[in-house]
């Protein structure tokens, strides 16, 4: 299928819901994915000053035969991309005759709206939402390198390291090529928006790892000590399953379950590429998992990050800026099994921490299933309060879910986010203990880190979490 069409399938299905649009585009038969990712992104971004131009120049009025989203996609094409160039057929054709309207209606266009760039055309209306600005972060595999190389490495690449962040807007404030070092993970890097480091040698190395910051957090909060066993619960593709093999430093053991069997090849190619070798994947149902199996005897540690609606993603927030909420039966399905996942999880005898997260922003799958959890555990697990000074709360809908932490591109420079700390009330004495230190959910606190900070005393100081 030629691009422009390809790209018109892509924007009708994304208009009319039918997927995402990274879905579509990988569904859709066309093989030049990126290519054809960028031009919807783009026509969608532009969408309104498109319709605006087209409905002007009376386009689709002159030319009956011309579908209204393939009409976008040429019309992008031609004012606002990268012209033609050789492509476009017959329908290159048929836009040279309306060419000079439309750019003249371009033209009107910003004279009305008092703009000279095209860009600023974006300002009105359609201006990039907040999750446009989180900026990319990059988790630096401590099983491989550590921050201060990579560090070196990007400044001996032109980059220009600004130090350790001070606040959020210090953050928000990055442009060109200026990174920061996280202020919460010291093994955070922080980069401008629109970085792509999906071809950096030290990310196909295995050195980076492509992780929003709130999604560093379940790891980060969990902090089993070297030497433990853990249970990644819904584990692919791995990225959260990688950051704990680096907090074990590849000691210890995780067991890694996942249903889809796809998503557990890419994960098994990831945690190869980290050198991850404390970890067992199966495929398997993690309801189907017995707590009283002799392996998990020693488990003190669960992760459990079970599918969600996923309404926080970035991805689906720049895809579908306000798009709906998922449908009532869509959340009662997924809530009764992240429930039921959730209750399964605590029934392990030699818990004593798990962390639950999502990338949900509905109450549904978050507060209510942790409460309803707290409530089926009669009393053994109770909420820990997660990283206390973390500017965005749990939903008070029950005493302790301030104790739960939330997190959005508007109050934290992060993806949607939703996690929750279970700790054991008592402990059972028969339990065997691992050199687990006291639970204590302050990251300073954590053995490694409060080298990595001494190390760091230099650097500004770190005020508030985020
Ligand atoms: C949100 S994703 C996990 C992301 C992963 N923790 C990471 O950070 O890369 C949820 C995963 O749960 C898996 N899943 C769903 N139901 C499951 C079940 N009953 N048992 C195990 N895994 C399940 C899905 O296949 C999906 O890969």
């Amino acid at each position: 299928m030629a691009l422009y069409a390809a790209a018109a399938a892509v924007l009708a299905g994304v208009e009319s819901r039918q997927g995402s649009l990274k879905g579509l585009v990988y569904a859709s038969s066309f093989q030049n994915v990126k290519q054809l990712y960028a031009l919807v992104c783009e026509t969608q971004r532009y969408s309104a000053v498109l319709d605006a131009v087209i409905t002007s120049a009376g386009l689709l009025r002159a030319e009956k035969k011309l579908r209204p989203h393939l009409a976008k996609v040429l019309v992008y094409e031609l004012l606002l991309g990268r012209g033609f160039r050789g492509r476009g057929g017959r329908w290159k054709a048929l836009l040279d005759r309306h060419q000079a309207r439309l750019k003249a209606e371009l033209a009107r266009l910003k004279v009305h709206r008092g703009v000279s760039r095209n860009e600023d055309l974006l300002a009105v209306g359609s201006k990039p939402g907040p999750a446009s600005q989180v900026p990319r972060f990059v988790r630096v595999n401590t099983l491989k390198t550590c921050s201060e190389d990579t560090i070196d490495y990007f400044k001996r690449q032109g980059f220009s390291y600004q130090g350790r962040a001070s606040s959020l807007e210090d953050l928000g404030a990055l442009k060109g090529k200026c990174f920061l070092l996280d202020s919460l993970l010291p093994e955070l890097l922080v980069f401008p928006a629109q970085t792509d480091l999906h071809e950096h040698p030290l990310y196909q190395a295995g050195h980076l790892i492509l992780q929003d910051k709130a999604s560093c957090l379940p790891a980060m909060l969990l902090a089993p000590p070297p030497g433990s066993h853990v249970i990644d619960a819904c584990a692919a593709p791995g990225n959260k399953t990688s950051h704990l093999a680096a907090l074990l430093k590849n000691q210890g053991k995780i067991f890694a379950f996942d249903l889809d069997a796809k998503r557990l090849a890419s994960m098994a190619t990831l945690l190869t590429r980290a050198g991850v070798s404390c970890c067992e994947l199966a495929e398997q149902d993690f309801l189907a998992v017995s707590p009283s199996d002799e392996r998990y005897r020693q488990v003190q540690y669960i992760l459990l990050d079970p599918s969600c609606s996923g309404s926080g993603m970035l991805t689906r927030q720049l895809e579908e800026p306000g798009a709906g909420a998922p449908s009532k039966e869509r959340l009662r399905a997924l809530a009764a099994f992240q429930q039921r996942a959730l209750s399964h999880a605590l029934t392990f005898p030699a818990l004593q921490r798990l962390v639950y997260s999502t990338c949900s922003l509905c109450q549904e799958e978050n507060e209510d299933v942790v409460l309803a959890a707290l409530q089926q555990s009669s009393g053994a697990f109770r909420l820990a309060p997660a990283l206390p000074s973390w500017p965005h709360r749990g939903l008070s809908t029950f005493p302790d879910a301030g104790h739960c932490l939330r997190a959005s591109p508007e109050t934290t420079l992060t993806g949607g986010f939703f996690i929750a700390v279970f700790e054991r009330v008592e402990v059972p004495s028969s339990v065997p203990r691992a050199e687990a230190p006291a639970p204590d959910l302050r990251p300073s606190q954590a053995p490694k880190r409060k080298k990595r900070r001494q190390k760091a005393a230099a650097a500004p100081s770190t005020g508030p979490d985020t």
